[in-house]
């Protein structure tokens, strides 16, 4: 996690950095700084707290300069205090670093350093980096590109950096290994950041530095390239197809209610050129290129962490059914460690809205390792998880802001869905009419989502009667148990109520022993999917005085009589109903933090990206 940015050209630094900084935000949050060079000064200005705070300080000192750097901080080593806040300075206060990852070896390399006369400030494993770059650089009387080189020959981790030099301003010196990091190129200057929200307002133009590369920025020179191993790369430059818009809040008060907002038309893109309603048929271009792998394939494992893990068991459910092929599920952070079993006949799904979650990259490393086919499906397009698998599908959500997984799940959900149906179909195990179906359906389920976003403000009225709660209960049964999973995360997220999503009929065997009227349980109670049975689970809940709330389909009289409140959502096909059910309790969550005064873009201790362990 951690954000960085950087500028070299002819225009102030410190705007573009601190505007930077906010599109980044979403990475981290516990402190803030920026570096600038400025007439033969390096000037650092660092702030536990947001960006708002460091604005709040920076201002008030010499913020000019053209060439500068900038980092948003989600703590690793450290706690997130002022000191422990990046830029870090090497000893003589000469160069200034940034970095997003883990130096693993720091300690190490700290006691050497310590030996040869250094001293640290912080607790920091950046600042021994610093440290080293300039040992290296002046112990062998060498430029700051070479000692960066050498240094990261040294170190054991991830990192994106970027480090400047007092007595060089027209040099920027970047790298990347695990760790995000974009350059783009504008007339004259270079931007430099974690993923290209922070580019896209001056350039389209952009360069996705690779693993282990070194970039040199000289301001007015031709972007230069290599590798820690001193092979030099041709940059190879790409166009952003990200709007500006796409990037603000556009009237709304927060991300997240303008990305559940947004579901309607997000859906739309990720079925754009792929369903055919006229044709009634679903091409999938990544499917197609791999056609026969899918077919061939003996077993699915699914791999991913937070909301994509979620969106991934309900893909299990719809490829069980629709392809009869095996499917397991799991999070990227147990299976990269647990030794699991990988054949070369099995297909590997990387689920990941980032496309940057290191124990999802790592799971995509170990899998190729073992001679498995690995498929991405991820929002970020060009980020680390679609550049290291063999083939995937974007789900084409928009830039997603809010920390907390709104738009990008049922994106995920949508493509897996199409995914499982193309292969149920050229196999034969999902007959023609139930195809053409949820092919239809699948055009509907736009405009019904704009049916359940009408109900906001009754949810919003709903979301005030529960926030005493201090727990929730969530439950649904088939493809809604996933929803209920995701629903609790959701409230967990940005609420900080404490929530547990259950199986329905699990209830029994322990959780049913919460049950009062402290306890509320919101359950998924649609018509499509074990509908009695779940009504059965109800039954139980109210018996013991429980409160529900429930998730219905519209004309339902026996579950919204059944419950204290009820929210209803169209009637549509069983695989498809998470993507409905998903909404009602995204804004319930949504309008809970509001009232509970939360920081429902940013909650405390989470970042969008984990591109940590
Ligand atoms: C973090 C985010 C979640 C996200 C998870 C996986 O925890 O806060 O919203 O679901 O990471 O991220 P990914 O980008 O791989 O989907």
């Amino acid at each position: 996690m951690c954000g960085i940015v950087g500028y070299i050209g002819n225009k102030q630094a410190y705007p573009i950095l601190i505007k930077g900084l906010q599109r980044l935000e979403y990475r981290g949050y516990d402190s803030a700084g920026i570096a600038l060079l400025s007439e033969g000064n390096l000037n650092v200005y660092k702030t536990k707290g947001k960006v708002s705070d460091l604005i709040r300080f920076a201002e008030q000192q010499d913020i000019k300069g053209t060439v500068g750097i900038a980092h948003t901080r989600w703590a690793t080593h450290g706690e997130p205090n002022t000191i422990n806040a990046h830029p870090h300075c090497s000893q003589s206060e000469e160069l200034a670093i940034i970095h997003n990852g883990i130096i693993e070896n720091y300690a190490v390399l700290k006691e050497s350093l310590i030996e040869h006369g250094y001293t640290f400030h912080s607790q920091t494993d950046t600042e021994v980096l610093i440290q080293l770059i300039e040992y290296i650089k002046k112990s062998n009387n060498i430029d700051l590109p070479t000692a960066v080189q050498l240094a990261l020959n040294q170190v054991v981790g991830a990192y994106a950096i970027a480090v400047i030099e007092k007595n060089h301003p027209d040099l920027i010196v970047a790298a990347r290994k695990g760790s995000p990091l974009v350059v783009g190129i504008g007339d004259d200057e270079f931007f430099l950041a974690s993923d290209a929200t922070p580019i896209i307002e001056f350039t389209n133009q952009v360069v996705y530095v690779g693993e282990e590369e070194i970039v040199t920025l000289r301001r007015g020179k031709q972007l230069k390239i290599r590798t820690i191993g001193n092979v030099e790369k041709t940059p190879e430059v790409m166009n952003l197809e990200m709007t500006l818009s796409q990037l603000e809040k556009g009237g709304y008060p927060h991300f997240m209610i303008k990305e559940i907002f947004e579901q309607p038309k997000t859906l739309s893109d990720s079925m754009r050129g792929r369903v055919n309603i006229e044709e009634n048929n679903i091409k999938l271009a990544g499917f197609i290129d791999n056609k026969e792998k899918f077919l061939n394939a003996k077993r699915i494992i699914i791999t991913a962490c937070g909301t994509s893990w979620h969106a991934g068991l309900i893909g299990k459910y719809a490829i069980e059914e629709f392809a009869r092929i095996p499917v397991e599920v799991e999070y990227s952070s147990e299976f990269r460690y647990r030794k699991p079993v990988i054949h070369t006949d099995d297909i590997v799904i990387a689920i990941s809205q980032s496309g940057e979650t290191a124990d999802t990259l790592a799971a995509v490393e170990l899998a190729k390792s073992k001679g498995a086919f690995i498929f991405g499906i991820c929002n970020v397009v060009g980020s680390s998880i679609p550049r290291n698998t063999h083939s995937g599908c974007y789900t084409h959500a928009g830039p997603e802001i809010g920390v907390a997984s709104t738009k990008a799940f049922t994106a995920q959900v949508t493509v897996l869905t199409m995914l499982a149906m193309m292969i149920g179909k050229e196999k034969g195990t999902l007959s023609h009419e139930q195809y053409f179906k949820i092919v239809s359906e699948l055009g509907r389920i736009p405009d019904k989502i704009t049916q359940v976003l009408k109900q906001n403000t009754k949810i919003a009225e709903l979301a005030k009667t529960f926030t005493y709660a201090q727990n929730f209960i969530y439950m649904g049964r088939g493809y809604n148990f996933p929803v209920a999973l995701e629903g609790a995360l959701k409230l967990k997220e940005i609420s900080y109520i404490h929530a547990e999503g259950y199986p329905a009929a699990e209830m029994k065997h322990g959780p049913i022993a919460l049950i009062s009227q402290e306890m509320p349980v919101v359950v998924i109670a649609t018509s499509a999917g074990m509908y009695e049975k779940v009504v059965s689970n109800i039954q139980e809940i109210k018996a013991r005085k429980g409160r529900v709330i429930s998730i219905v389909t519209e004309g339902d009289v026996v579950v919204s009589n059944l419950t204290d409140y009820s929210i209803s959502i169209p009637d549509t096909e069983e695989c498809l109903v998470p993507l409905l059910a998903a909404i009602p309790l995204q804004l319930f969550a949504y309008h809970i933090a509001v009232v509970k005064g939360c920081d429902v873009d940013q909650p405390r201790n989470l970042a969008k990206s984990v591109t940590v362990e």
